[in-house]
């Protein structure tokens, strides 16, 4: 059952559900902000701050953060993570081939607005899969006669039972770059978060695990050798939007990415997808 829907504030979404779970879609940002399996907890975490405004990137579910990841290279001026996550999608196909299965595919194409803020033509279309796992495909169509380089993220916001309580896999050995301190180092062993943690790991190949008390989450990507693993700890999430003083306690990003080197260029007519499946066990 696909149903439309609108926020209280009056913020369109798309509400999913199956014999398989539930989900929820805004229609600004094509910002998937909830997904649940019938019979588990919810898989995302969304702050309960999140006041659903227009212009105003959700907190939590999966944002996307394209066409650049971070701050803009050149021009501190331009939005963090661009302009997609707070940009009106179009919701321009469903299918439910099964009772467990529904495909939702939305787009965003360049607009007046978006070529003051990034001077190319450009489609991007989003392809969600809600089943027993979490399926989201970001593709990118450089429409333009100029080539273009983007940087992305898949931004999962996971709901956890107690930072404290899990760890990641997946990462030991792999570089990141730390940007809380600028410096390029190598993952010694599985990743703990005692602290605030703010890094992109590069040349990734397998599957990510966050393992927490009663389940484990499998992040598995394609089109991506890149991932972020963000929380902002005690300091940062009483400064931070959104975001209450104790969320950081139980939620964990770990980002889908194509960032740093791992940034695409696409050429006239090219077109990239950056994927993640998500599924849990336990
Ligand atoms: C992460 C970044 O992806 O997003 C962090 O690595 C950033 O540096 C975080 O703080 C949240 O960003 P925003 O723009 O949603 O507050």
């Amino acid at each position: 059952m696909i149903v439309n829907n609108k926020t209280t504030t009056g913020f369109e979404y798309i509400e999913i559900q199956n014999k398989s779970a539930t989900a929820k879609v805004a229609l600004q940002g094509g910002h998937l902000f909830h997904y649940q399996q019938l019979d588990k907890a919810p898989l995302l975490w969304l702050s309960e701050k999140s006041l659903f405004e227009a212009g105003k990137a959700i907190r939590g579910g999966i944002p996307l953060c394209w066409p650049w990841f971070g701050r803009h290279p050149t021009d501190a001026s331009l939005p963090q993570h661009g302009f997609a996550r707070t940009s009106a999608f179009e919701f321009i196909d469903s299918n439910e081939p099964d009772e467990n299965t529904t495909e939702l595919v939305l787009r965003l194409e360049s607009s007046d607005k978006t070529l003051t803020l990034w001077p190319y033509q450009f489609e991007i279309l989003l392809h969600i899969t809600i089943d027993t796992e979490l399926n989201v495909e970001l593709t990118t169509i450089n429409c333009d006669t100029q080539a273009f380089v983007i940087s992305s993220a898949l931004h999962s916001y996971f709901a956890v039972s107690s930072i404290d309580d899990v760890s990641v896999q997946g990462l030991e050995q792999k570089d990141y770059w730390n940007a809380l301190t600028g410096e390029t180092k190598t993952e010694k062993g599985i990743i703990r978060i005692k602290e605030e943690i703010d890094r992109i790991y590069q040349k990734i190949v397998d599957p990510i695990l966050l393992l927490d008390r009663d389940r484990t989450i499998q992040i598995s990507s394609e089109g991506s050798a890149s991932a972020v693993v963000w929380n902002p700890w005690i300091e940062k999430s009483k400064k931070m939007a959104y975001m209450q003083d104790e969320a950081y306690k139980n939620m964990l990003c770990i980002e889908t990415a194509n960032a740093l080197n791992d940034s695409r260029k696409l050429i006239p007519g090219e077109e990239h997808t950056l994927k993640v499946t998500l599924s849990e066990s336990g």
